[in-house]
Order: structure tokens, then C-alpha cells, then sequence
């Protein structure tokens, strides 16, 4: 989840797209955002406060003082917010923010907010073009406020042009970007294979081994965390995907040599999490094999090593980030593996360590560098291990 821990306080002016802050409020609850919603008087005859209190999971605020004789301490909320988004901004609450009049909750606040400002104006099209909207938007982008759109489109008066609020899709991946902004991943591109693969025999048959694809969706959810844009190329996996990521599923270890192909050109690095199949059933039957003899040969060819693959593509901007399962002669294995490769750094995994592995939640790994630099890690969730496989490949990047 891309905002969790980051408190928004979402405005809503009246502007018949104030329906649109329904999806957009639970869009950012999706990404694990904590919402106040600040409506004025008038949007709430375009969306009732009730859907807005429902979706954000708390009161919607509009008034100074509640009608239960709260005071709604606009100070505090200024403060509480790590963002403010008004969407949508109408005419009306634009033109107050450019002269600073305070006549409603929303506008005190604006006036005390001390984080980032962002609003996604939404008003008919001649409205959008009167110099004197142009002047107000003019004035609030001055003072460093971000504004959304608006987007071009058929408006509620059916005339078409600009002045549509943006989508809250749109809406939710500016917010996104601008916290991501800071994380040490921004604006990198990320490979990550993952899970198992499966090499069909018939129609009904194939063969897979038992990776759950755990080891991959964490190091993904922690690349994502740190700001990166994620390709998580799959096998067939049960783990839920996380959201917040470009999922590429794939069936076989040819499937995932075309999909990593195609997508490390623009990657900045690749993390190789998948148990490819090593070998696949030279032929596919398309009926279904019948059971005849009593021993059944079934011939194998070698797939391709896609790790290796991408190794040999590889340019001097690039990383790439191999695993190895091992049972026996673990750091040989592992170190011939980094070199054949051609891997900036491998992680180990032994199967005679306990808890770690194939499904398990827990992990115990070596990190392998070339140079013969290792860390070892001690037996740690899942998650752990993946926050210290991504630390050590940003001290790479940023080396
Ligand atoms: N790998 C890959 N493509 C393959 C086989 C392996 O990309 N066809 C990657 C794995 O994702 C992992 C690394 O190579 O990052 C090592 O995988 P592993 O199965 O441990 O090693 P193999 O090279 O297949 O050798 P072996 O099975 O003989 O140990």
C-alpha cells in the first residue's frame, strides 16, 4: 500500500464531480491512507456526507462548531495532515483560496494547513476559461500548490471541453507520485520473478515444484514501498498479489524468458525470485496420455536460464539479483551461480536451515556479493528478509 500511515484530508466543494469523491475517497483508504473528510455546505447536495462518513470511516467535518456543539479546530487539522487535496475545487472555493477569505471550515483550514496543498478544479468550460479563474489558479500555483487538471471531456452542461475533474484514478496517482518522491526507489523500474513454473506434459498434466511465491511478492511489496515501479512476473501463485504493481502473470519457464525479455530493456534491475523449471517435457501431447506400459519414459530438454540470459544482457546501469537453493555445498554452489550469472549479488538459501525455504513464513539467508563480501542474515519473516534484500540493492544503485 502506497499511502499507509499518511493522513489526508480530502475537501469537497460543490461541483456536480463532488460524486466523484466517493470513488476518489476510496481509492486512497485502499492505499492505506487515513482520510478526514472537509465538505462545504454546498457539495453536500451533490454527495451525502453519510457515503463520504462510510467510506472514509469517520465523520465527515463541514462546520466550525458540530451541531453537537463541537468545535472543530481547524489549527489542528492543518496540522494533523501530512496532505490536503480538495477534489473537487469549485469556482466559488478557488477564488476564496486566492483572496484567503475564511468562511467555512474548509477555508480556515486551507488557511492553516502547513503541508502540500493539491486541488483538482472542476467547473463548466467557460468558467475554467474566465480570466478571472485562470488569476485565481494562477495565484495558488505561485504559492507552490499542486493543481490536477482539470481534463478535457463532456461536462454536466453538455458542452464539451476543459474544465471535467480529473479521474480519481488520475487523482490517487499524482498523491501516490508526489510521496513516492522522496523514497530511494523513486522513478526506478524493477523486475522481480517469482514463484513457480509449470511445464505441461498433456492438456492435463504438467510439472511444478513447490515455491509459493512468498519470497517474491515480498521483495516486490518492499520495492514498491521504497518508491519503485514494480513488474512482478509470476508463475502461478495462491499468495494474493498486492496492489500497487504491474502483476505479468505467466505459466511456464518460456512464458517468463519472453516476459523478462521484453521488459529488462527498461529496467533498471531485476530480482530473480522464481524456481524456474529447469527442464520441461520435450514434446506436448495435445490428448491426454493414455496409460499403457507399466514404466512411462518421459523425455526432458533443458529450458533456458533466465537469470543468466538477463545477465548476458545486461548493461553497466543495470543490476541483476539471483537466488540460490542449495542442500548441500551451499557457498560453492552459490558463488559459481553469482559468477555464471553474471549477478551483482545472490542470495542463499539453505534447505537444511530450519524455517527456511519453500511456503514457510520465515527465512534464513546469506547475501553474497562478488568479492567475496557476505551477510548473514538470522532466521527473520519473510518480509524481513526482504526489506534487507532491497536495502542492499539501493546501496548498490547508489553507490
Ligand atoms: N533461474 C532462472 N532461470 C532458470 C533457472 C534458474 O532465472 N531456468 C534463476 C533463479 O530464479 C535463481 C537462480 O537462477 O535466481 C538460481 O536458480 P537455481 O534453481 O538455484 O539454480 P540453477 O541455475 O537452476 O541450478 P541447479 O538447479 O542445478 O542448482
Amino acid at each position: 500500500m502506497h499511502l499507509s500511515g499518511k493522513r489526508i484530508i480530502l475537501g469537497v466543494t460543490g461541483s456536480i464531480a463532488a460524486y466523484k469523491s466517493a470513488p476518489l475517497c476510496r481509492l486512497l483508504k485502499g492505499e492505506g491512507a487515513d482520510v478526514q473528510v472537509i465538505t462545504t455546505r454546498s457539495a453536500e447536495d451533490f454527495v451525502s456526507p453519510l457515503t463520504l462518513s462510510v467510506l472514509s470511516g469517520k465523520p465527515v467535518l463541514s462546520e466550525m462548531i458540530s451541531e453537537d456543539n463541537t468545535w472543530n479546530n481547524h489549527i489542528d487539522l492543518g496540522m494533523w495532515a501530512d496532505l490536503f487535496l480538495i477534489a473537487p475545487l469549485s469556482a466559488h472555493t478557488l477564488s476564496a483560496f486566492a483572496t484567503g477569505t475564511c468562511e467555512n471550515l474548509l477555508q480556515a483550514v486551507y488557511l492553516s494547513a502547513r503541508c502540500p496543498v493539491f486541488v483538482a478544479p472542476a467547473m463548466d468550460h467557460d468558467m475554467y476559461l474566465h480570466p478571472a479563474t485562470k488569476q485565481n489558479l494562477e495565484v495558488i500555483k505561485q504559492r507552490g500548490q499542486h493543481i490536477i487538471g482539470p481534463a478535457h471531456g463532456e461536462l454536466a452542461s453538455g458542452l464539451v471541453g476543459e474544465g471535467r475533474m480529473e479521474e480519481p484514478e488520475v487523482i490517487l496517482e499524482k498523491v501516490i507520485s508526489f510521496f513516492s518522491a522522496n523514497k530511494p526507489l523513486a522513478g526506478k523500474s524493477i523486475i522481480v520473478t517469482a514463484g513457480p513454473t509449470q511445464e505441461a506434459i498433456d492438456p492435463v498434466r504438467f510439472i511444478t515444484n513447490h515455491s509459493s511465491g512468498k519470497m517474491g511478492i515480498a521483495i516486490a511489496t518492499s520495492l514498491v514501498e521504497m518508491g519503485a515501479h514494480v513488474k512482478l512476473i509470476a508463475g502461478p501463485v495462491q499468495e494474493k498479489i498486492p496492489a500497487g504493481l504491474i502483476h505479468i502473470p505467466v505459466i511456464s519457464a518460456d512464458d517468463m524468458l519472453q516476459a523478462c525479455i521484453q521488459h529488462f530493456p527498461t529496467a533498471d534491475a531485476a530480482i530473480m525470485t522464481a524456481a524456474v523449471a529447469d527442464y520441461r517435457p520435450s514434446t506436448f501431447s495435445d490428448k491426454k496420455v493414455k496409460k499403457s506400459e507399466d514404466d512411462l519414459q518421459l523425455p526432458l530438454s533443458k529450458t533456458v536460464d533466465i537469470a543468466a540470459t538477463l545477465g548476458k544482457m545486461k548493461t553497466k546501469n543495470q543490476f541483476l539479483v539471483g537466488f540460490a537453493l542449495e542442500t548441500n555445498d551451499e557457498m560453492v554452489n552459490a558463488e559459481k551461480k553469482l559468477n555464471s550469472k553474471n549477478l551483482d549479488f545472490i542470495v542463499l538459501n539453505s534447505l537444511n536451515d530450519k524455517g527456511a525455504g519453500f511456503g514457510t513464513d520465515t527465512n534464513k539467508v546469506t547475501l553474497i556479493f562478488k568479492g567475496n563480501k557476505n551477510i548473514d542474515l538470522p532466521l527473520m519473516s519473510k518480509s524481513k528478509v526482504a526489506s534487507n534484500i532491497v536495502e542492499s540493492l539501493v546501496n548498490l544503485m547508489h553507490a
